[in-house]
């Protein structure tokens, strides 16, 4: 148990513009990817490195996330916070204090799924940041490092000064700091981009000396937008090595296809993930996530999400060519 007594924060209140119309009915954090809900992924992860207690930021849908983290993760030591407003990363694990406060926290976003060297983590060790190298780092928080050490955070800057973006994994010694940190930006109104940024607290505590050592990110699956969640249902189902065979269709993997999915029919995969209850009849379907009980029937499929109870119906195209010909139909 090297993770005892280490409390994750992991907010999952935000609204998930990006992945509307998905998110207008399921929260972002439920939205399945190669398999699982991107909740799930980052649950099990921190499962498998000795976590057991966890305090929700909860916001839209809050009570679906709820539902689904007491049904599966009943056996740790869970707590929800409500974040009626969202009013910025900062101020989520603001809110996380009273149930938090005491040993060290471990912050992880609820939309990003990332693999690195956890066996760094270690209580009574270094704070680390999740970092790694972006093409576009005005984009993130940006760290600068001397002698192996962050010296600072910028949230978002015009002019970075570096690449090395944080990508959305804190683990925080001295939670008392950090805490303190975040109440008074936040009592002092220290916005950046209209948002309580967990950057300018982190700046702050190392203003105050803070230690803090940056973690390489060895994989990261954001799953913010379509494009991203589709990249991390490829990468991920890429990772995974179980065989599929459905009698009267063929599947290419890698894919996952929940058991009590019906395939009928159909071409599935390579990179196809098909939740519990779906249908795919007569159809062929790759490089896309179909969600729970959705239908598709007669169509090709690419680079498509298709949101839970969806009925997405095709059609065969009746043609009289003639020899010589060229048909292209877009
Ligand atoms: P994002 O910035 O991706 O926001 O937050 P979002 O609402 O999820 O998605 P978009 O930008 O509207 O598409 C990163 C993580 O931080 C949480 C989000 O739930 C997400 O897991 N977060 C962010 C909060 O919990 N509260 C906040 O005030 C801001």
């Amino acid at each position: 148990m090297p993770l005892n007594g280490v409390s994750a924060i992991i907010p999952v209140a935000g609204v998930g513009s990006r992945l509307r119309p998905h998110t207008h009915t399921v929260p972002k954090a439920l939205i399945n990817v190669a398999g699982k809900p991107i909740l799930a992924h980052i649950l099990d992860d921190l499962m498998a490195i000795g976590v057991r207690r966890l305090v929700l930021v909860i916001g839209h849908m809050g009570d679906r996330i709820e539902g689904f983290v007491r049904a599966h993760y009943g056996q740790l030591d869970l707590v929800f916070v409500e974040q009626p407003e969202r009013l910025g990363l900062g101020h989520a694990v603001h809110l996380a204090e009273s149930a938090a406060a005491g040993g060290p926290v471990l912050i992880d976003l609820g939309d990003t799924i990332l693999q690195a060297d956890f066996s760094r983590l270690k209580v009574g060790g270094s704070s680390l940041l999740g970092v790694r190298e972006v093409d576009d780092p005005r984009r993130y928080g940006i760290v600068e490092l001397k002698d192996g050490r962050v010296v600072k955070l910028t949230e978002k800057p015009e002019h970075p000064t570096s690449n090395l973006a944080i990508v959305g994994f804190y683990f925080i010694q001295d939670s008392a700091l950090l805490f303190e940190c975040l109440r008074e930006n936040i009592s002092k109104d220290v916005r950046t981009k209209g948002e309580y940024q967990l950057t300018d607290a982190l700046q702050r505590m190392i203003e105050r000396g803070a230690v803090m050592e940056p973690l390489p990110i060895d994989a990261w699956f954001d799953c913010g937008s379509p494009e991203t969640l589709l990249q991390a249902n490829r990468e991920l189902l890429d990772r995974q090595t179980q065989g599929t065979s459905i009698p009267g269709s063929v599947v290419r993997p890698p894919v996952s296809i929940a058991p009590d999915a019906v395939i009928e029919n159909s071409i599935v995969g390579p990179h196809v993930t098909v939740a519990a209850g779906a249908s795919l009849k007569s159809c062929s379907v790759k490089n896309s996530i179909i969600n729970e009980n959705a239908r598709v029937e007669d169509i090709l499929l690419d680079a498509s999400v298709i949101g839970e109870n969806a009925l997405v119906r095709g059609n065969f195209k009746r043609l009289n060519v003639g020899d010589s010909s060229e048909v292209e139909l877009s």
